[in-house]
């Protein structure tokens, strides 16, 4: 499919790219993925307020869990990378649904986002050569696989037709996929503009180096 290939071209420009020319970009990333499994563990919590079925409610706070310490292995990874510790973004968070009639959908954007994850390690995993961070995604996509198997329980038992599970999927595939997209673009026009700016300072530089001298007297 279309939209499998493009995921797996955009995640090669983030790893061998991307993150090849610039390890800010990388623990941008990892600060990044920590951050959505974060967001993921509160959404789940929020839902799990949210539904009546005991049985349910169980599955989704493990869920939570998981999620928690999904995000404490990128933290970990990161800070393990970096000279400062990473410090979790703080701000007010969004219900992605808030109408307890509209739960059903959370259930199909958890199937979707679930299924996502999973691809977009799985792309990762293949494309890097990091043992670090690839040990920290089988650990991650061991959980995930069991998320969309989940999610797809989940699914089976609302009471919506094939034609609403589809037209749902298929609006909230097209809105993640055009907000990765955006995020690889501001990536890649950030290096750009980097490129750009070390290639007119550094002549200036390779200029100024006899003045300076001339002036210390060195
Ligand atoms: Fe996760
Ligand atoms: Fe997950």
């Amino acid at each position: 499919m279309l939209s499998d290939w493009l995921e797996a071209l955009r995640v090669k420009i983030l790893v061998k790219l991307t993150w090849g020319l610039s390890r800010e970009r990388y623990l941008d990333s990892l600060r990044l993925f920590s951050a959505t499994e974060a967001d993921s563990a509160w959404q789940l919590l929020y839902a799990a307020d949210r539904v009546d079925d005991p049985e349910q409610r169980a599955d989704l706070l493990g869920q939570v869990l998981e999620e928690t310490h999904h995000a404490e292995l990128f933290k970990r990874l990161y800070n393990e990378n970096s000279d400062r510790q990473l410090v979790p973004a703080r701000y007010e968070r969004e219900a992605l649904y808030w109408d307890k009639a509209e739960m059903w959908k959370f259930f199909i954007y958890c199937y979707v986002g679930e299924e996502a994850a999973a691809t977009r390690f799985t792309h990762i995993k293949n494309a890097s050569t990091d043992a670090r961070l690839n040990a920290v995604l089988a650990s991650i996509l061991a959980d995930e696989v069991g998320h969309v198997h989940g999610a797809e329980e989940a699914i089976s038992d609302l009471p919506i037709s094939k034609e609403q599970f589809k037209s749902e999927t298929r609006k909230i595939r097209l809105k993640r996929l055009w907000e990765a997209w955006l995020r690889t673009g501001r990536n890649l026009s950030d290096l750009a503009s980097s490129a750009i700016l070390s290639a007119l300072y550094y002549p200036v530089g390779l200029a100024g180096a006899p003045i300076a001298r001339g002036k210390t007297g060195s």
